[in-house]
């Protein structure tokens, strides 16, 4: 065989055969997707990352070939080629692309042997998830988990497409570097030119997008891979991928304006659909005061109500307790349903298990009188009371009670009913419900460290008079975009003033040794000519993963890591030769 010569042909995909092909030799290349032998005739599905084809062997054709085929197994390796013709009506099959043809085979090479597979691939989901990463690129080997990265693939590419129209540039940033002080806690490298020092893996490039906007590059871009040390969860990977864009000489405005018209772009260029923009926005108290949630799902109602002037009086001794110690009581109204007892109780032990003290219930006869676990301490009019507050209110709904500290029980209820949503079947699965949140705090107090941490990062703008106000009440000029109830991304217009910057990690209770060692180089720049900017960055795969309809973020990238953060396939995390760590100064102590 010469350089140029192959061991086989291939003219078309599996998937790609039509009508227009009838009548004429073929050549194609897979895998051994099912054989089934009838009466005689040997059919073979035959799979590409295309789709689906079959194959016919027949032995009144010829013979030789037929013996051959009867030794092919599943997700054997094979070429073909032969005559494409229609098939008999009565098997034709409607679910494939490719189902009024077959392939008449006239040669086959077989390219490689596969042995029994550890599962079958038309298992997919049902099969392990230990099992499936082990052995992935079988699992990546089925239709929906190829179509999956190829969508992914599509997205990023009208990403790419868009950004270049628009005058971006894209530029990588480091992957050996030091704390981004984003929250997160890091994954470090160890230094073997520089014994005992580490690099850390980006949480983001956050600072270098930055800097790359104090060096005068206006608009980038970056398809960037992140880092974080955290516990995982169905939408959280310790290393992930995100869109990260950074702008000068903008604001909140134009930073929201090119993630919309970005997403209108994709939806067309990849839906063909038109995506309804500007999205809605809401500011972050009134998201957790109807949702007590940051990333509220607004493909449903049932608000949460402030219940707390209803009870003014109550002399309920844990309502009572709350209201005198500036606590509030909360309500979610689940309409038209009436619970049995055994269902209340388990709503009770749910909202327990999310950390809830306890979850009070309500309902009514047709004569308004109520039902409860409370009923004797409530009064004569708590129905009108309560329908004062909810105007909607019929005495077939149920209403659900959590009193506490504002945050807390408007957190659980958040929680709450997005549990009645789920079970009671309220949240309509095929809509897209974008939602800008504005205005969020520029801190949170933690108990733990007994501080002020930031809420996004310690870059972000502070908002309007914030030098007066209390560090609880500074609000940040920070965005979020929420997708179905999950953040999507987040950004800011960041501090660019030197003074501002040094204000703001005085709030986060930095010394001036602690500044100058972080960020000594980000104050400098500040004071070399820094203009105004701001960014943002979408999380691609939880992006990919809603699109797609996904559960988990894992379906969507290539290779994930489990929730315990294995990567199941190659073995990492995995123990060191004593003797590569000397070369780093290192020593590991044995476990405790
Ligand atoms: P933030 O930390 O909000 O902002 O991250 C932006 C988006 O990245 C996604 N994301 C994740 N996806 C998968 N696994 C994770 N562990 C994970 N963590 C975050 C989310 C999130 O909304 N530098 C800032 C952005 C900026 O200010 O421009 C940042 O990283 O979808």
């Amino acid at each position: 065989m010469t350089a140029n010569q192959r061991s086989f042909q291939r003219t078309t995909g599996c998937g790609q055969v039509t009508g227009s092909q009838v009548n004429t030799t073929i050549h194609l290349a897979g895998w051994v997707h099912r054989r089934r032998d009838h009466g005689g005739l040997i059919f073979i599905d035959l799979r590409d990352r295309t789709g689906m084809m079959q194959l016919v062997f027949n032995p009144s054709i010829n013979e030789q070939l037929h013996e051959q085929a009867q030794h092919l197994r599943n997700e054997f390796v094979i070429s073909v080629s032969g005559q494409v013709v229609a098939r008999p009506p009565a098997t034709v099959n409607d679910q494939l692309p490719t189902g009024n043809w077959e392939l008449i085979v006239e040669n086959l090479t077989i390219l490689n042997r596969a042995k029994a597979l550890p599962f079958s691939l038309d298992e997919g989901e049902g099969v392990d998830e230990e099992l499936r990463l082990k052995y992935r690129y079988l699992d990546l080997r089925r239709l929906d988990m190829q179509e999956k990265l190829k969508l992914r693939n599509n997205i990023t590419f009208a990403m790419r497409e868009f950004f270049q129209t628009e005058g971006f540039y894209e530029i990588e940033t480091p992957i050996l570097t030091k704390n981004t002080a984003e929250g997160a806690r890091e994954f470090i490298v160890p230094s073997r030119l520089h014994q005992g020092w580490v690099y850390s893996l980006p949480q983001s490039p956050q600072l270098y997008k930055q800097i790359l906007m104090a060096a005068g590059m206006e608009k980038y871009f970056q398809i960037a891979r992140c880092f974080r040390d955290e516990d995982l969860r169905a939408d959280r990977q310790p290393e992930f991928t995100q869109l990260d864009i950074e702008m000068s000489f903008i604001d909140e405005k134009d930073i929201q304006y090119i993630i919309e018209k970005l997403l209108a772009h994709i939806w067309k260029k990849i839906f063909n659909k038109e995506l309804a923009i500007p999205f809605p926005r809401m500011a972050y108290d009134d998201a957790m005061h109807l949702y007590g949630s940051d990333k509220p799902d607004q493909r449903f109602g049932m608000h949460i109500h402030d219940l707390s002037a209803v009870f003014a009086d109550t002399q309920l001794k844990f309502l009572r307790q709350t209201l005198d110690t500036n606590g509030k009581i909360g309500a979610l109204v689940v309409p038209n349903k009436q619970f049995t007892r055994s269902e209340l109780d388990s709503w009770v032990a749910k909202a327990q298990q999310l950390g809830a003290q306890g979850l009070l219930w309500f309902r009514f006869d047709e004569a308004g009188n109520c039902e409860s676990p409370v009923a004797k301490f409530l009064p004569a009019d708590f129905f009108d009371r309560v329908r004062s507050v909810v105007p909607s209110l019929s005495k077939h709904d149920t209403i659900f009670v959590i009193a506490g500290e504002y945050e807390t029980a408007w957190t659980l209820l958040g929680r709450m009913r997005l549990e009645f949503g789920k079970a009671l079947d309220l949240i309509p699965q095929d809509i897209l419900h974008f939602c800008w949140i504005v205005d969020f705090p520029l801190l949170e107090y933690s108990p733990d460290d007994k501080r002020y941490v930031s809420k996004h990062h310690p870059f972000t703008s502070p908002k309007g008079e914030w030098q007066t106000q209390d560090p609880k009440d500074i609000k940040a000029r920070a965005y979020d975009i929420v997708l179905n109830g999950i953040e999507l991304g987040g950004g800011s217009i960041r501090i660019h003033d030197h003074n501002v910057q040094m204000e703001a990690f005085k709030l986060l209770g930095l010394s001036a040794d602690e500044m100058a060692s972080h960020f000594g180089f980000l104050l400098e720049a500040q004071e070399l000519g820094f203009p105004p900017h701001g960014g943002i960055a979408l999380g691609l795969d939880r992006f990919v993963m809603l699109l797609t309809k996904s559960e988990s973020i894992r379906d969507v990238i290539a290779f994930p890591k489990t929730s315990k953060g294995f990567d199941l396939m190659m073995n990492a995390p995995s123990p060191i030769d004593p003797k590569k760590l000397r070369d780093y100064g290192l020593q590991i102590k044995p476990k405790t």
